[in-house]
């Protein structure tokens, strides 16, 4: 299988926890793409989606699904991401989209967090891949600095700008030991938004997609 079939893969599986007239928490990027597309066909069942991206929530009402602001909710069951990696504790690293600030607020709301990946993003230790940092522009500088302080290299994503109009920072050569500390501390920096670690608030639920099937992991 290749890896965009193991992704769909997974993000079909996720519809076994979807609940019948309920709002969808929905993530961002070519795994949850998938799931999307796999929503739209049930969406005469659910509520609606909210939205962790300007694409997912283009992508959603293409499909004719009803995209919620967050703020008009008061609950949300599930929320179905992908991950750029994944640990046993279930903590990840999440932004190679730059999504992540989005990504962690609905997250949060979310009563259980279902990650959907395939096999590639299950790693021992988190920050092979480089860590997103989402940074106020005029702060790019100094929390460059303050990365490099903590052992990272980080470098600007180049020409690109989220979608609440700030800039990401991708932190190289991190080895992340303590996945809820270093989070907490990169969080610390002024100018930081948010960084890409999900590890005070991991998933609950992995669905990971290998060649021989989507195991399930709770
Ligand atoms: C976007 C994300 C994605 O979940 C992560 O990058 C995985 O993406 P993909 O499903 O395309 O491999 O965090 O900000």
């Amino acid at each position: 299988m290749t890896q965009d079939e193991l992704k769909k893969a997974a993000a079909h599986a996720a519809l076994d926890y979807i609940t019948e007239g309920t709002i969808v928490g929905v993530g961002t990027g070519s795994t949850v793409n998938h799931f999307i597309d796999a929503l739209a066909g049930m969406r005469e069942r659910i509520r609606g989606a909210v939205s962790s991206s300007e694409a997912s929530s283009a992508r959603l009402r293409a499909h004719g699904i009803d995209v919620f602001d967050l703020n008009s909710i008061d609950t949300l069951p599930v929320y179905v991401d992908g991950a750029d990696e994944i640990d046993a504790g279930f903590a990840m690293i999440k932004g190679g989209g730059g999504a992540l600030t989005r990504e962690k607020i609905v997250a949060a709301v979310a009563e259980r967090f279902v990650c959907i990946c395939d096999a590639s993003k299950r790693v021992d230790v988190l920050g092979r891949f480089p860590l997103p940092v989402e940074v106020i522009p005029m702060a790019s500088s100094h929390v460059a600095r303050a990365l490099r302080r903590l052992g990272g290299e980080p470098r600007m994503r180049e020409g690109f700008v989220t979608d609440n109009g700030n800039l990401i920072l991708d932190v190289h050569g991190l080895s992340i030991d303590t996945p809820i500390e270093m989070e907490a501390r990169i969080n610390q920096i002024v100018g930081v938004v948010t960084n890409g670690l999900f590890a005070e608030r991991g998933a609950d639920i992995l669905l990971l997609a290998t060649a021989g099937g989507v195991e399930r992991y709770v």
